[in-house]
């Protein structure tokens, strides 16, 4: 075996124990588990681990190691236990707190057709981006949008005709921009990247996809 394949081993051993570990407390539970000298072992294994994944990363341009810290949200809904019900509202309440609602209280304003461009792209974020203004949303990895647009994913659902289904209300148009600035403000583990609060799309960007989406003129809605 090359050395280069220890690293990746040792780590799918070191996961390997800790889920071995989950099964034999019955769940997982960091800190909360059945015995206090278990739950210490679990801590200290937990933090093995991510500190092996601290190391096996260097920082590169853009790309800096802040991207491996886990926040409250990340660890709650990456643990092989998904939160309870009364830990999601706590959840989606905090991230709820983190939109930043139109500066000017206006939601139009942004151009559907840059907002097509921004949908489609799927650029940004990597290490060799100077700066991430030229950032896109990807949003057609997950969700069909334009229907003259064969290649879209299906994780998020259709919004093929968005506004010309769900109208134009004010409860419709504040949560969509809520949800394009924080999707996990409405659903702690949604798949759906946090645009706004993760730096990744603009408030112009995001408003520019409001017009994507609402404007009539829009091919979504034809
Ligand atoms: C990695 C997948 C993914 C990407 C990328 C993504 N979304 Fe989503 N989106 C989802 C999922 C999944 C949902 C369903 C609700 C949930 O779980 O959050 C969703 C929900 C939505 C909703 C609410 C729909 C409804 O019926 O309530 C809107 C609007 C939306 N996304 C717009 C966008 C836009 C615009 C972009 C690009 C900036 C985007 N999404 C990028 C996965 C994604």
């Amino acid at each position: 075996m090359s050395k280069k394949a220890i690293a990746p081993l040792a780590l799918t051993v070191v996961l390997a124990a800790l889920l071995a570990g989950c099964v034999k407390h019955g769940h997982y539970a960091p800190g909360a588990s059945a015995t206090p000298a278990a739950g210490a072992a679990d801590q200290a294994l937990e933090a093995r681990v991510e500190e092996m994944m601290l190391t096996s990363f260097k920082a590169t341009g853009i790309a800096s190691l802040d991207r491996q810290v886990r926040d409250e949200v990340q660890k709650a809904c990456s643990s092989p236990v998904q939160p309870d019900a009364e830990t999601m509202r706590r959840l989606e309440e905090g991230q709820m707190a983190t939109i930043q609602w139109p500066s000017n209280g206006d939601f139009t304003g942004g151009d559907w057709k840059e907002g097509a461009r921004i949908a489609i792209s799927g650029r940004g974020l990597t290490w060799t981006d100077a700066s991430p203004d030229n950032n896109g949303g990807g949003c057609y990895n997950c969700h069909a949008m334009d229907p003259g647009e064969v290649s879209a994913g299906t994780i998020g659902p259709s919004l093929v005709g968005y506004a010309r289904l769900r109208g134009n209300s004010e409860e419709i148009v504040r949560y969509t921009w809520g949800k394009l600035w924080n999707a996990k403000a409405y659903n702690a583990c949604s798949n759906m990247p946090r645009n706004g609060y993760g730096k990744i799309l603009t408030e112009t960007q995001i408003r520019h996809l409001m017009a994507y989406l609402f404007d009539p003129a829009s091919p979504v809605n034809k």
